[in-house]
């Protein structure tokens, strides 16, 4: 298949653009290197992706319509994976008309550009943080929306929204998926583990958040992108698709839980100082699996354990 991946210059999807190529697909990928983080660690990603032949790439920007039409007229694909955002929820709320833009306004110009071309399928990433502040855990797919306490959230919530608009109105079959605090090699420099690991191993202090009760459902990347080919191949299979599920791990792991796994992990102990929960946190991530796994044939498999030790190695290479 021809596979348009958007972000593929990021963490998450940079992986799945691999397994996309090494499995024989071809991908065209697009990315705007959006400065959130060191654009040197995207073109890092690019070069990788590079030494495959069935790979191309395009500098864009996604919320620029008429460039996302004119590109989809020029290339013409089977089916389009929709990465590409600005991520976090903490700079969301400092930067609330930059999220609308990456995260609503392109999403709207990709499913106009492809309405307008004719592409009928579309997977789009959402994310764990529309569950919000949810008090029943674990997170089933059905629950509302009301609970929402990012602006982030808000643009992935506003996402899903318009894939069902475009299902009903124009017949796109779409599979929304909602990922769980992904972590491994490459994963963004802002994200918990990330700088945990990279603290330790430079005897840097890390800042936690609150008493360390705080508990996300963190999901190895390799398994997030096995959970999207499982939506790939259902998408393709199954015409007339409006379908949401949850890639995590199942299996929440508190902040103090984490800490005591990564000093495990690399065998030093963390210089920790403290500070309140900041604004649009929410207290626990935690995915019902259990529709994702019988509709895609999503079975995490990394545990905490050996996802860090992989991780880890990434980073002594990266940051030694
Ligand atoms: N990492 C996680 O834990 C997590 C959790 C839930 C959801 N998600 C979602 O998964 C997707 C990938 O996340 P990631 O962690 O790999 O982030 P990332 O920042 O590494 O990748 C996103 C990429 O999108 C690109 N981009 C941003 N705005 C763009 C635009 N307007 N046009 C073109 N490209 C643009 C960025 O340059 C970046 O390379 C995002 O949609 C994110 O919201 C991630």
């Amino acid at each position: 298949m021809k596979v348009l991946v958007t972000g593929a210059a990021g963490f998450i999807a940079s992986h799945l653009c691999e397994a996309l190529l090494t499995t024989g697909h071809e991908v065209v990928g697009i990315d705007n290197f959006d400065p959130f983080y060191p654009i040197e660690s995207k073109k890092e990603n690019l070069e990788l992706l590079h030494q495959h032949k069935g790979f191309s790439f395009t500098e864009g920007d996604l919320s620029d319509a008429p460039f996302v039409e004119k590109f989809l007229t020029y290339h013409p694909v089977d089916l389009v994976i929709h990465l590409a955002a600005k991520a976090g929820v903490r700079p969301s709320l400092e930067d609330p008309i930059g999220y609308v833009n990456a995260n609503i306004t392109a999403t709207v110009s990709l499913l106009e550009g492809m309405r307008k071309n004719g592409i009928k399928k579309f997977i789009f990433a959402s994310s764990s943080s529309i569950y919000g502040e949810s008090k029943t855990v674990p997170f089933k797919e059905d629950t509302s929306f009301d609970h929402s306490i990012s602006l982030y959230a808000t643009t992935k919530q506003s996402g899903e929204l318009f894939t069902r608009m475009y299902h009903n109105l124009y017949k796109l079959d779409v599979i929304n998926l909602r990922f769980f605090t992904v972590y491994g090699p490459r994963q963004r420099p802002d994200l918990a583990i990330h700088k945990f690991l990279k603290s330790n191993l430079l005897d840097e202090t890390i800042t936690i958040f609150g008493d360390g009760s705080m508990a996300r459902d963190y999901t190895y990347v390799s398994d997030t992108v096995q959970g999207i080919i499982g939506a790939m191949n259902r998408i393709v299979e199954n015409p007339n698709v409006y379908e949401t599920y949850n890639l995590g791990n199942s299996h929440p792991v508190s902040l103090k839980e984490l800490i005591l796994a990564i000093e495990k992990t690399t065998g030093k102990p963390l210089i920790i100082q403290r500070t309140d929960v900041p604004l649009g946190d929410v207290p626990i991530t935690y995915a019902d699996i259990s529709s994702s796994k019988e509709k895609l044939g999503y079975h995490p498999q990394v545990s905490l354990e050996s996802g860090l030790a992989e991780f880890y190695k990434w980073i002594q290479k990266k940051y030694s």
